[in-house]
């Protein structure tokens, strides 16, 4: 595959089995989207108890299309079958590509790096699923910056096209060849960003949610920004889409961000206020909006 800016004639790594690290909403959305599409995952939790919380909630995200008509059981116990669980990171040492997915803080994530970088195969990919950290610290932290790379997925992961690979400054060529070609092969579109604030997506996005943030400060609902938005042919409003992606990672990003940020952004701190009060949005059912047991929005 042709990717702009690198040799026509590299030859993507070869990746057969992969792996997932961190099983909370992202890393569930991402086992889902690699089982669906044909790929074994090593699916690796904190400890047991999130490891069954998440094949649980993995099980009932399927059965639920299965109800609805639009997902086979048969295939539902396919993508089930080729699901591997795991609290042992040393079992990814069969993976050709781990997607980590652990919570979004620096800390953690350079020491599931360190971790990775000893437990893999030389030339597994490390790709990391972050949203703003900054990946060239996380391939440091690995030992093998060459392997390391950011694949950005979006909430439902297992929905969502869009798929931001990132390359980092040691990023390895084929790596990049690899995971474009990969995320083809899983049915993403993949795009191509460098490391930089927000990369693409949560650049142009932010901006989007400072005005709604203004705008609430200056008396329009919730309700009303998000309609103006879906009038407009997106699929989500701003405010709704913060509840989707988690306010807490919306709040943590700002926070990434405040130095930078004028002081009129840093007043209108509505997601922090949400995130301290334990609204972090649809995960919690309350954030801009109150969420029903299927997910329905209303007024909060
Ligand atoms: N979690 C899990 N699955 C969900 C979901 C959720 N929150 N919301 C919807 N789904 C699933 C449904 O179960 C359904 O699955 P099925 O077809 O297998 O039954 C499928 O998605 C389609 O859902 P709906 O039938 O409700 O269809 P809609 O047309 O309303 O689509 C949507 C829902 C796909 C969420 C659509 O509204 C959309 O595209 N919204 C924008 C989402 C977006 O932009 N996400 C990015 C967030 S930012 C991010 O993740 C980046 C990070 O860095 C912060």
């Amino acid at each position: 595959a042709k990717v702009p800016g690198l040799p026509a004639d590299l030859t993507p790594r070869d990746v057969r089995t992969a792996g997932v690290i961190g099983l909370g909403v992202m890393g569930r959305g991402i086992v889902m989207a690699l089982a669906s599409a044909g790929v074994p995952v090593i699916a690796v939790g904190l400890d047991q108890a999130h490891l069954d919380a998440a094949t649980k909630a993995i099980a009932k995200m399927w059965s639920s299309s299965v109800a609805k008509g639009s997902l086979a059981q048969g295939e539902m116990d396919a993508r089930m079958a080729r699901i591997t669980g795991s609290t042992d990171p040393a079992d990814l040492a069969a993976a050709d590509l781990v997607i980590e997915a652990v919570s979004e803080d620096l800390g953690v994530k350079q020491t599931v790096f360190a971790t990775l970088g000893q437990v893999t195969k030389p030339g597994t990919i490390l790709a990391s699923n972050t949203s703003f950290l900054d990946i060239d610290t996380l391939a440091a932290a690995s030992g093998r910056a060459a392997d390391v790379c950011g694949m950005h997925f979006f909430n439902p992961a297992h929905v969502m096209r869009l798929l931001e690979n990132v390359r980092a400054a040691e990023t390895a060529p084929d790596v990049v060849a690899t995971i474009m070609a990969f995320g083809k092969r899983i049915g993403k579109l993949p795009v191509l960003s460098g490391v930089c604030d927000g990369f693409i997506v949560n650049r142009m996005l932010s901006k989007r949610s400072r005005e709604a943030f203004f705008l609430v400060e200056e008396g329009a609902s919730p309700a009303a920004i998000d309609k103006v938005v879906l009038d407009y042919g997106f699929p989500m409003g701003p405010l709704a889409l913060g509840d989707l992606a988690g306010l807490d990672i919306q709040a943590a990003a700002r926070k990434s961000r405040a130095a930078k940020a004028s002081p009129r952004e840093l007043r209108a701190d509505f997601v922090e206020q949400m995130v301290a009060a334990g609204r972090l949005g649809q995960k919690t059912g309350s954030g801009w909006y109150a969420y029903d047991e299927t997910r329905k929005a209303s007024p909060n």
